[in-house]
């Protein structure tokens, strides 16, 4: 079964192929980030308007070089949520003409489940049952996971993902858009000696709060010299703060569940402190961990490619509407 996986939820415009048995044949991603970038962040009706003038293009491409004909897909899936609902509409309305038109199945994929499947696509990918932290621009969850479309939510963030908590501390200190990759590139030359607080570890309970460290980081900022090393400090101590929350809640999850592995997946998953975190904590508590390869932490075609795939081999079917849902918890997914 060839399935053709679209990811449109934001500002990158992503294009696989996946093989039930042969895996990932080709994957394609088209970047807006150059286009935004003058706006420091993402312009819902520009990524929409990019998203139509890419979308068909990339999926030509992907078919041409992976030396495949419309008549060998068997099925499309693509990302109905959550995310910006122009862009996600592009993506929706795109797969399901296509799905008319090659008359195949097309199945809409939830985002988060997307990255949650992510390691998957590597060559050792994890065993179910898995303790899942998702770390994106949009959401912070931590997810029992005992087999595809069997999630249990066990935390979230309450306000700021922390992603978006990268990005916007980033712009404070004047790193520009996006934030995440940028900062931790400073925090590369800086050392944390600035004290920076754990949000929400002081008590008991899984869910995540970033929205004080962004303001806990202007407030040092502003009282600092404001010189380059000072930025690169403040970068450093909110980069741990962050890495190290992260760790300390999935060592509670790790203990909650009795679950002794550990899957990392999202955006903020590509930042290095945070891996190296993880995986030392993963070594004390005598757990497996992994993550999916960088390219495939950030939003890509080929883990709605995968997601789809598994659903439809689990026969799903459909009814025909385009779905497209800008909001869409995770646990609602069965
Ligand atoms: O998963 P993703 O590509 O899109 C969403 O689903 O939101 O995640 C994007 C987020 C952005 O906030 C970006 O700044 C962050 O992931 N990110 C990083 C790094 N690479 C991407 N944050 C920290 N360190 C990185 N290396
Ligand atoms: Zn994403």
């Amino acid at each position: 079964m060839y399935v053709l996986g679209i990811e449109t939820s934001c500002d990158d415009t992503g294009v696989a192929i996946y093989h039930s048995e042969h895996g990932l044949i080709s994957h394609f991603l088209y970047s807006q980030v150059a286009m935004h970038n003058e706006y420091g962040g993402v312009v819902p009706e520009l990524a929409s308007r990019d998203h139509i003038r890419k979308l068909v293009p990339l999926i030509k491409q992907t078919l041409q070089e992976s030396h495949l004909q419309k008549s060998d897909i068997t099925g499309v899936a693509y990302t109905a949520g959550p995310g910006l609902m122009g862009a996600l509409l592009v993506g929706a309305a795109t797969a399901r003409s296509l799905a008319w038109a090659w008359q195949i199945p097309a199945i809409a994929v939830h985002h988060m489940e997307g990255h949650l499947l992510a390691p998957m696509l590597e060559a050792y990918p994890p065993p179910f049952p898995f303790v899942a932290l998702l770390i994106s621009g949009g959401h912070t969850l931590l997810v029992q996971v005992e087999g595809i479309g069997r999630y249990q939510l066990l935390g979230e963030s309450l306000d700021d993902a922390a992603g978006e908590a990268f990005d916007k501390t980033a712009k404070m200190l004047g790193l520009g858009y996006p934030g995440g990759p940028k900062l931790a590139e400073l925090a590369e030359q800086g050392k944390p000696t600035f004290k920076f607080p754990r949000p929400m570890t002081d008590r008991p309970g899984l869910d995540f709060s970033f929205s004080g460290l962004k303001t806990f980081t202007l407030n040092t900022f502003n009282q600092s010299h404001k010189t380059d090393q000072d930025k690169a400090d403040i970068a450093a101590a909110f980069q741990q703060a962050v890495a190290e929350t992260l760790s300390i809640k999935c060592k509670r999850a790790i203990k909650q569940t009795g679950i002794k592995r550990l899957v990392v997946a999202g955006g903020v998953s590509a930042n290095k402190q945070i891996r190296a975190l993880l995986r030392a904590l993963a070594e004390q508590e005598n757990s497996e961990i992994y993550f999916p390869r960088p390219e495939f932490c950030t939003d890509n075609g080929a883990m709605i490619a995968y997601a789809g795939c598994q659903r439809l081999l689990r026969g799903e079917q459909q009814s025909l509407e385009i779905l497209a849902r800008p909001r869409w918890p995770i646990n609602e997914l069965l």
